[in-house]
């Protein structure tokens, strides 16, 4: 993954833990640069073991941790430039939601290495939309859910989120978002 995502764990940490975990965290994980490059491609091993790291010192779920951070990424993405590829992909969540694809789509333009995530929005009723996420990688839905949090938040909306379908069971994650 893009650098850009190891660089967004490392300031949730930083900025909600303190300093002294994250250096526990690199150290567990033998990451020996200084920083991350955001527009440079690294293993995704890497982004998984940050994860695992952070769920062992900081004493939460793995899942906890991916759904803290995709809620998380929603404002890191706003604040490290994507503001304004964040407003013109929906003024409301529906619109939003059905823009993810052409979002990632965009940024592979200035990220020519990105593997996107694919979403298929479905509307069932007024404030009601089905979510079917797909991706090469295993084990991101609980990032969905807490991006899926984040987007409620950036509108305002108190959404209700189910994650349905797991990939493990029925080959996709489909999740009913209401608000
Ligand atoms: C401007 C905002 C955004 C930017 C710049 C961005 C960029 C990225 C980047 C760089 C990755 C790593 C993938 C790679 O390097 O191959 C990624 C992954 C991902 N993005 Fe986005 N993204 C944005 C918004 C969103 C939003 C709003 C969602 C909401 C559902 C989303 C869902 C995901 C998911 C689930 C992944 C994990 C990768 C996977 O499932 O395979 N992203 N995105």
């Amino acid at each position: 993954m893009y650098g850009m995502v190891n660089k967004a764990i490392q300031d949730l940490v930083t900025n909600n833990f303190g300093e002294d975990k994250w250096i526990a965290m690199k150290e567990k994980v033998g990451f020996e640069d200084d920083f991350f490059i955001s527009m440079q491609s690294y293993p995704d091993q890497l982004t998984y073991d940050l994860v695992g790291a952070a769920s062992e010192i900081l004493e939460i779920s793995a899942g906890d941790v991916l759904e803290a951070f995709g809620e998380y990424w929603i404002l890191y993405t706003a604040d490290e430039g994507y503001g304004q590829l964040l407003n013109l992909s929906g003024s409301d969540l529906k619109e939003f939601l059905g823009n993810l694809n052409m979002l990632h789509d965009r940024i592979t333009n200035i990220m020519p290495d990105l593997e996107p995530p694919k979403f298929t929005v479905k509307e069932i009723g007024e404030n009601k939309v089905e979510l079917i996420y797909e991706s090469d990688r295993e084990g991101l839905a609980s990032m969905v859910v807490g991006l899926l949090r984040g987007l409620g938040k950036r509108f305002n909306k108190n959404c209700a989120i189910e994650h349905k379908n797991l990939r493990s069971e029925f080959g996709k994650d489909t999740f009913i978002v209401s608000w």
